[in-house]
């Protein structure tokens, strides 16, 4: 099996979570972590799994001017000024014809109560593309915008990407 990860991170925390839940997801599927900027819009028929991660802007995925708000506290520009709003809106899915996929984010924990999600958000987007998404959509916390990362954060990711893992490789073989 083959799980494509992309993510979006402007200060480094979703890159952080990314690279914790491919480590996690590794053991039981070739793993490839993409920035992005970096990913192709289309998924190969090779691609059995995707996940899409991004930080939360303003209750959903970002958008330009929420990444150049970003910026202007010190986040990092993105490449080509894409965030993973653009490219799940442009990506070309009718290649895998059995993709599943999950997605993540990242936000800050004193809006844990507040409902808006760039995770939820995500699979909105992968629904209307028709693709199975077979997790519930998981948010892990900042302590602040710019971060770091909650205490246990990546631990929770690494055990969240291995727990997706076992579970899609077993689905797999029964089918
Ligand atoms: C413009 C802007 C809007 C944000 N809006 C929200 C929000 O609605 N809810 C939330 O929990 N965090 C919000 N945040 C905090 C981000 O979720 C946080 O910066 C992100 O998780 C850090 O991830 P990164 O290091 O990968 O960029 C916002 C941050 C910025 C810059």
């Amino acid at each position: 099996m083959n799980a494509l990860l992309v993510y979006e991170s402007m200060f480094g925390s979703t890159e952080a979570i990314a690279r914790a839940i491919a480590a996690g997801l590794a053991p039981h599927m070739q793993t490839d972590v993409v920035e992005v900027a970096d990913a192709l819009l289309a998924i190969s028929a090779e691609t059995d799994v995707l996940i899409v991660g991004g930080p939360t802007h303003t209750f959903s995925m970002s958008r330009m001017q929420t990444r150049n708000d970003a910026v202007t506290r010190g986040g990092h520009a993105p490449r080509d000024g894409i965030g993973i709003r653009e490219w799940l809106d442009q990506l070309d899915v009718t290649s895998a014809t059995h993709l599943r996929a999950a997605t993540f984010d990242t936000r800050v924990s004193s809006m844990k109560r507040w409902p808006g999600s760039a995770a939820k958000s995500a699979v909105k987007v992968l629904g209307r593309k028709r693709v199975a998404v077979v997790a519930k959509p998981i948010s892990f916390y900042v302590k602040d915008v710019t971060g770091p990362l909650a205490s246990g954060e990546l631990a929770r990711a690494h055990h969240w990407g291995d727990q997706l893992g076992q579970s899609l490789s077993t689905t797999k073989e029964k089918s």
